[in-house]
């Protein structure tokens, strides 16, 4: 276990859980609500404490009634409060979150007033007592005099930024950390179209670099190394894509304080990213399910012919392959809750790319589980979250 600070904001999050992203002026109810402590660095933190570490987290804090709300969900969280720097003036931080549960999109606004924190108060910090100190780079004016005396005070220990967003004088910084996580959004801001082009343009020797991109995978170039690139996990359906980024984070870190490679490092934060992608918020996110038996093998799937089968718990389910990825249904028609394949097998028509249950010809779609014609129009299959490991096995989550 190591002791990591982290450094950067944190925020209260109010979740709105809504069936599509509302357009201007239209009035939409939402299906759920949350309110969680958020802001990248709490997301981190929150993850690697998850994996074992303690997490402590230097921030800024209001003095109006949301700034309790906050305080209590980091302790719940099990991060550390000791270093917050409290404001009279300035509100808590809010981020306004619409998660589309359609794809797992979400769109946020964000309120931001509170002052940001301040050098003298991070220079109070006894950073000799961490293992690793974690940066998020926001706040510009304050972060060059943080990171310079953690660097020149730290002998051994590991300095990461979280480069998000293009910000003034942030490039000041790169050659002063040992590692560098760059999201896609600052790539695309300075005008690069892959983690690839990012990498090559920065001549840095001794920092690690990574940058994530989503759906495109990650590049990653070690010290002294070539850049290399590993493809996106792929997993069905998305349902929260929220604290993903910050998820691989922890990840990355954790996997090199455990002395792993970049790669092997890349690749397990890739992971559990794509994992926390499969389900709401960050709780209980390393729970083992590695002892599950698999659905099937990815090999045993096709994209003209169904799979039925039946989970641990006992559910019939439909298995089948749509382009390279992988649909999970319930095996209930929800038309008369019988299964599809209840009278004869379940046809499918691959070039519509639907399928069809057996009983009264209701058609489905393959890739959402939507019925577009038969006697339960408009209504749907129940999706089941799967995961697909390395050797191609299915299993539920
Ligand atoms: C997720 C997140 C949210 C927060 C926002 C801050 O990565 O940290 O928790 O609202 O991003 O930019």
């Amino acid at each position: 276990m190591s002791k990591i600070l982290g450094i950067g904001n944190a925020v209260l999050d109010i979740i709105l859980t809504v069936d599509h992203h509302p357009q201007e002026d239209e009035e939409l109810r939402a299906q759920n609500k949350d309110v969680e402590t958020g802001g990248n660095i709490n997301n981190t933190l929150y993850v690697l404490n998850q994996l074992g570490h303690q997490t402590e987290i230097c921030t800024t804090v209001a003095a109006d009634n949301e700034s309790k709300q906050l305080i209590a969900g980091l302790n719940q969280r099990n991060i550390s409060t000791e270093h917050t720097q409290k404001f009279i003036k300035g509100r808590t931080p809010t981020s306004f979150v619409t998660l589309n549960a359609q794809n797992g999109h979400r769109t946020i606004v964000h309120y931001r007033d509170l002052p940001e924190l301040s050098f003298d108060f991070f220079a109070k910090i006894e950073i000799e007592e961490y293992d690793w100190l974690h940066f998020e780079g926001r706040n510009t004016t304050q972060l060059p005099g943080m990171i310079n005396i953690a660097k020149t005070f730290l002998t051994h220990q590991p300095i990461s930024l979280e480069v998000e967003k293009s910000r003034d004088g942030i490039e000041a910084l790169f050659s002063s950390v040992n590692l560098l996580i760059f999201s896609h959004h600052y790539a695309k801001a300075k005008g690069f179209n892959n983690g690839q082009e990012l990498l090559e343009s920065l001549t840095l020797d001794n920092v690690n670099m990574v940058c994530t991109w989503g759906t495109k995978g990650v590049w990653y170039k070690a010290i002294n190394q070539n850049i290399e690139h590993i493809e996106a996990e792929q997993v069905s359906p998305v349902i929260d894509t929220l604290g993903a980024g910050d998820t691989f984070n922890a990840a990355l870190i954790h996997s090199l304080i455990g002395q792993k490679s970049l790669k092997d490092s890349v690749i397990f934060a890739s992971k559990l990213a794509a994992k926390k992608c499969l389900q709401p918020g960050l709780d209980n996110i390393i729970a083992e399910q590695e002892t599950k038996k698999p659905l099937a093998n990815i090999k045993q799937l096709s994209n003209a012919k169904t799979l039925v089968t039946t989970s641990e718990n006992g559910d019939s389910l439909v298995l089948i392959k749509y382009e390279d990825s992988v649909r999970c249904y319930i095996n209930n028609c929800p038309h008369q809750d019988v299964p599809l394949n209840e009278a004869y097998k379940i046809d499918v028509n691959p070039f519509e790319k639907t399928m069809k249950c057996s009983v009264h010809d209701a058609f489905f779609n393959i890739e959402d589980g939507l019925c577009i014609d038969g006697p339960c129009w408009d209504e749907s299959l129940k999706s089941v979250a799967i995961k697909i490991d390395d050797n191609g096995d299915i299993y539920t989550i």
